[in-house]
């Protein structure tokens, strides 16, 4: 039985009171929800799988110098992280045209984008997290001119090292959202911002180099089938696993 308390419950992942002040435990659920959780699945093993991602590439980006929420991993399904105050933006970097992107501005899926392109969206699921400029943050105040300058400098040196990452086993990184959140070091007035929530094949377009084969949750928006496996195959590719399916 789970005694903890839970401090929120989203559509894929819980976060319980952590064992000491200041952090919280994030479980991976195998839920799986797209648009606007319309499309609901439950996909034996996907929350054991993003668990150990997010763990790999939070672990990899610590070790380039981005701060991160992430602590250490629990168990297969548990990690404990650093308790921040989520900045309500979701930042989504885009180096191949791709889904909304494509969409809206009638490109077609594939199109390699001139330079990465960063977006931010407003987190609010009654509003399907519409997309924001630079002057709504601004006005609004959900980051200050400065917490704003960083998360795009974060969300590029994310991207340029994940590409690279993800390059060197074959998978092309087609786009991304990142989430960061504000963590009071003690008494500091000033807070950190931090890389927090996960970044998985949940939150990430992965293509194959060779066949154009999709590794993400596009398989499963799309009804194409395989969607654990092909979160397994990116695990196996990366070495945290050693076996797909
Ligand atoms: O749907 P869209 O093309 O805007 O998504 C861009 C990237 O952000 C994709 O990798 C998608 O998986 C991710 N995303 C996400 N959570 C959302 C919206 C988008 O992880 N709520």
């Amino acid at each position: 039985m789970n005694k903890r308390r839970v401090v929120y419950e989203g559509k894929a992942k819980i976060l319980y009171e952590g064992p000491e002040p200041g952090t919280l435990i994030q479980y991976f659920k195998d839920d799986t929800t797209a648009f606007d959780a319309q499309k609901r699945a439950v996909l034996d093993g996907k929350g054991v799988l993003n668990n150990r991602i997010s763990e790999f590439m939070m672990t990899r980006l610590a070790g380039v110098g981005i701060p991160t929420h992430f602590i250490r991993r629990l168990n297969m399904r548990e990690q404990l992280i650093k308790k921040v105050e989520i900045i309500p933006l979701e930042v989504v970097v885009r180096n191949v045209a791709a889904g909304s992107l494509a969409k809206r501005l009638g490109i077609e899926e594939g199109q390699v984008l001139p330079r990465p392109i960063v977006e931010f969206y407003y987190k609010d699921d009654a509003l399907h997290d519409p997309l924001v400029t630079e002057e709504h943050i601004a006005a609004f105040g959900w980051a200050g001119p400065q917490e704003y300058d960083d998360l795009v400098s974060l969300a590029l040196r994310v991207n340029d090292f994940m590409s690279g990452l993800f390059a060197a086993v074959g998978i092309r990184l087609i786009d991304f959202k990142l989430e960061f959140g504000r963590y009071f070091e003690g008494d500091a007035e000033i807070p950190r911002i931090l890389l927090a929530d996960e970044i998985s094949p949940d939150s990430c377009r992965l293509w194959d180099f060779e066949t154009g084969d999709k590794l993400d949750k596009d398989r499963f928006r799309r009804d194409l089938g395989g969607v654990t496996e092909a979160y397994a195959e990116v695990a196996r590719r990366l070495g945290i696993i050693r076996e797909s399916g």
